[in-house]
C-alpha cells in the first residue's frame, strides 16, 4: 500500500509534498517521487530506495512550482526500480499520475493502449492509467479522469496533473484511502492525514468515486455524473504521531484490523468465482507438476506455522506429500531434495538468513522454488523461479498477524491450482472453497467486532506465568500460531500441543489454574478435543475456547467461549487464530509492554 500525496497553493510544493511523503513512509519505502508543474511542463524526480534518497537528489536538481503530486511505493507490480517509481506518465509527458492499489485488468488495458498506439516504460499496473487519461483527454481532464477510472478494474487513489489543465489538479479514490486537506488558499490530498497534519486539521474524508478538483480557486467535490457532492469538514484532533497509526495506539492493533483488507488485496484478481484460480507470477506448468515427487514447504517463525496449514491443504486438496520444516533445521539435515522436489519458501520480508540459503541450496540441488512473500523485489522474490506475492501491504509491527493470514491464503490459493492442474478436486467443490475464502473479510471484521470477551479474558489473566495452547489437526497449527503471539508480545511462557499428545507427558505440567486455550473448529476432532479438555479440567485448568457460533454445548466443559462465524474446516485457521492475537496483543497491553518493538525481537531476522 503506496502513499500519495497532492499540493496545490502558492508556496513551493517540492518541501511540501516531500514532507507529507515523510509522514507516509510506513506505508511503502520501495522508491519515492515527485511531479511539478514548472512553466507549463511537468518535472518529474523519483528514484528506488528511501525518501531520502529522492530529497538528495532535489538538493541537486531543485524543482519549482506550486502544483504537484508525490509518492511512496510499496511495490505490487514492478520490482522497486527507479523506472517502476511513481509518478508516471504518458508518452508527451502531458499527464502525471500517483496511484496506491492494484489495476486488476492492467494487462488488458496495457494491450488495448499499446493497440492504440502508446508505449510503456515500466512494469507496474499504475502506467496504464496516466495513457488511460490521455486517450479520454478531449479538452477536460476531469471528465478524462471519470472514463479513464471507469475502465479501471481493482483498487486505487490516484492524482493526476497535467500541462493541458496546469492550474489544476485531479484525485479520486476506490477501495483505497484518500483524503482531502484543505488549508489557507492552499490545498492538499493524501493516503492518509498525517501527510497534511503541519498544514491544516481541515480534512475531506473522501467516499468511493468522489472526484476532486482543485484550483487556485478551491476544492470541489463531484460524483462520476459530475454532480456537485456536499460534504463536512472533518477537523482533526489527533497529534501527528497517533494519525501515522490511523487512530490506533500502535501498529500492531492496527495491523490486525488491516486484516479483511489484506485478505481482500491477496485474493484479489485471484480468487474469481466462476473462473480459473490466476497466479500471475507463477509458470509451473501441469507437466512440471507430474515430475514433482514431494513438496517442502519451509520457513521460520509465524510463516513456518503458515507452513503447517499448507501442508494439510495442499495434501489434502492436491494428494502431493508435503513437508514442512523450520529453515533452521532444514538446511542442516541434508534433506532429500532434488530435481524432482518443489521447495516453497515462506517469508513476510523475503529477506530471512535461513530461509533464504535454504532456497539457495535447494536451487543447487534441482529443485524448482516458489517463494511466497509480502515484499516485491526481495531476495526470496528475486531468486526464486515462480512467486506468489500476499499483499498485505507494508507490516510495521514485529508480531506478524496480517502477513500470516495473508501467508494462509496464499496457501489455498497454489493448494487449489494445482489441485487443478491435477484434476484431484471437482469442479463444485472448488468453487465451494472459493466462494468461502470471499467470505472470510467479512468474517475477520466480525471477529474484530467483538473484542469485549477477550478484553476481559485479558485483564483476568495477564500476570499468568504459563498459557498452553492446545489443538487437533489444523487446530494444533493455530495454537501453535498463537502461542508465538502470546510470548513475543506478553514474555508469558507459553507452548502448543496437540491434543492427543497431552497424556503423553505434556499433562504433568497441569496444575489448579492453569491456563489452557484450545480451538474446535476441526468438526471430526471436536469431541476427542473435548474429552482432551476434559482431563485438563479435571486437573484443575481454567480453559477458554475458540468455537462456531451456536456450538453452546460447549460451554458446559468450558470456563469461556469465544465464538467465531462457521467456515470450513480448512479454512477455520484464518478465523481462528483472530480472537487469539487479540488476546495476546490485550494481555501485552495489560502487562504494558512494548507490543511495536518487543524485547529481543526484530522484524526481519537476516542473521542466521
Ligand atoms: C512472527 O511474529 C515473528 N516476527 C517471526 O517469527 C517471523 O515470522 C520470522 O522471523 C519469519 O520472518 P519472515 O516471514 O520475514 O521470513
Ligand atoms: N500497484 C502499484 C505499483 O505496484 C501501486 C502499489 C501500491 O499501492 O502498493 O506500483
Amino acid at each position: 500500500m503506496c502513499g500519495i500525496v497532492g499540493f496545490l497553493g502558492k508556496k513551493e510544493a517540492a518541501p511540501i509534498l516531500v514532507e507529507g511523503l515523510s509522514k507516509l513512509e510506513y506505508r511503502g519505502y520501495d522508491s519515492a517521487g515527485v511531479a511539478i508543474i514548472n512553466n507549463n511542463e511537468i518535472e518529474i524526480k523519483k528514484c528506488k530506495g528511501r525518501l531520502k534518497n529522492l530529497e538528495n537528489k532535489l538538493e541537486k536538481e531543485p524543482v519549482k512550482g506550486s502544483i504537484g503530486i508525490g509518492h511512496t511505493r510499496w511495490a505490487t507490480h514492478g520490482e522497486p526500480s527507479d523506472v517502476n517509481s511513481h509518478p508516471h506518465s504518458n508518452g508527451k509527458g502531458t499527464i502525471s499520475v500517483v496511484h496506491n492499489g492494484i489495476i486488476e485488468n492492467y494487462l488488458k488495458l496495457r494491450e488495448w493502449l499499446i493497440s492504440k498506439g502508446y508505449e510503456f516504460l515500466s512494469e507496474t499496473d499504475t502506467e496504464v492509467i496516466p495513457n488511460l487519461v490521455d486517450y479520454y483527454y478531449k479538452g477536460d481532464l476531469v471528465d478524462a479522469v471519470i472514463k479513464a477510472t471507469g475502465k479501471m478494474e481493482g483498487s486505487y487513489a490516484i492524482g493526476v496533473i497535467s500541462t493541458n489543465e496546469p492550474d489544476k489538479l485531479v484525485a479520486v479514490r476506490k477501495d483505497s484511502p484518500l483524503i482531502v486537506g484543505v488549508g489557507e488558499g492552499e490545498y492538499f490530498i493524501a493516503s492518509d492525514i498525517p501527510a497534511v497534519l503541519n498544514h491544516t486539521r481541515n480534512i475531506y474524508l473522501l467516499e468511493d468515486k468522489e472526484f476532486v478538483v482543485m484550483t487556485k480557486d478551491g476544492v470541489e467535490l463531484l460524483t462520476e455524473d459530475k454532480e456537485v457532492v456536499k460534504k463536512e469538514i472533518y477537523h482533526v484532533t489527533w497529534n501527528a504521531d497517533a494519525a501515522e497509526k490511523g487512530g490506533c495506539e500502535d501498529f500492531t492493533i492496527k495491523e490486525i484490523h488491516e486484516q479483511p483488507k489484506a485478505l481482500k488485496d491477496t485474493m484479489t484478481s485471484r480468487i474469481v468465482l466462476g473462473e480459473e484460480i490466476k497466479l500471475d507470477k507463477i509458470t509451473l506448468t501441469k507437466e512440471q507438476l507430474e515430475e514433482v515427487d514431494r513438496v517442502y514447504i519451509v520457513a521460520c517463525g509465524t510463516a513456518y506455522h503458515a507452513g503447517v496449514v499448507g501442508k494439510y491443504v495442499i495434501e489434502k486438496l492436491a494428494k502431493i506429500p508435503v513437508e514442512v520444516d523450520i529453515a533452521s533445521e532444514f538446511r542442516y539435515r541434508d534433506p532429500l531434495i532434488n530435481e524432482k522436489s518443489l521447495l516453497i519458501v515462506v517469508s513476510q520480508s523475503g529477506e530471512t538468513a535461513d530461509t533464504l540459503a535454504v532456497l539457495r541450496d535447494s536451487k543447487k540441488k534441482g529443485a524448482r522454488v516458489l517463494a511466497m512473500t509480502n515484499v516485491v523485489g526481495s531476495s526470496v522474490s528475486r531468486e526464486a523461479d515462480d512467486v506468489l506475492y500476499t499483499w498485505a501491504g507494508p507490516e510495521i509491527a514485529v508480531a506478524s498477524t496480517k502477513a500470516y493470514i495473508t501467508q494462509l491464503v496464499a496457501m489455498y490459493t497454489f493448494a487449489l491450482h494445482i489441485a487443478t492442474l491435477k484434476n484431484t478436486l471437482k469442479k463444485e467443490e472448488l468453487e465451494a472453497i472459493k466462494a468461502e475464502m470471499i467470505e472470510l473479510p467479512g468474517k475477520v471484521e466480525r471477529i474484530l467486532e467483538n473484542k469485549e470477551e477477550i478484553q476481559k479474558f485479558a485483564s483476568k489473566h495477564y500476570m499468568e506465568k504459563d498459557m498452553f495452547f492446545l489443538g487437533r489437526g489444523l487446530d494444533y497449527a493455530v495454537a501453535m500460531e498463537a502461542s508465538l503471539k502470546l510470548k513475543e508480545l506478553t514474555y508469558i511462557h507459553s507452548d502448543a500441543y496437540a491434543g492427543g499428545e497431552l497424556k503423553h507427558g505434556p499433562i504433568a505440567l497441569i496444575e489448579k489454574g492453569t491456563v489452557v486455550i484450545t480451538s474446535l473448529t476441526q468438526r471430526k476432532l471436536r469431541d476427542k478435543m473435548i474429552s482432551n479438555v476434559k482431563e485438563v479440567v479435571t486437573r484443575g485448568a481454567k480453559v477458554m475456547a475458540i468455537a462456531y457460533e451456536g456450538d453452546t454445548e460447549v460451554e458446559k466443559t468450558m470456563d469461556s467461549v469465544i465464538y467465531i462465524p462457521e467456515t470450513l474446516d480448512i479454512l477455520a485457521p484464518v478465523l481462528a487464530i483472530i480472537p487469539l492475537q487479540l488476546l495476546a496483543y490485550y494481555t501485552a497491553v495489560q502487562k504494558g509492554c512494548d507490543v511495536d518493538k518487543p524485547r529481543n525481537l526484530a522484524k526481519s531476522v537476516t542473521v542466521e
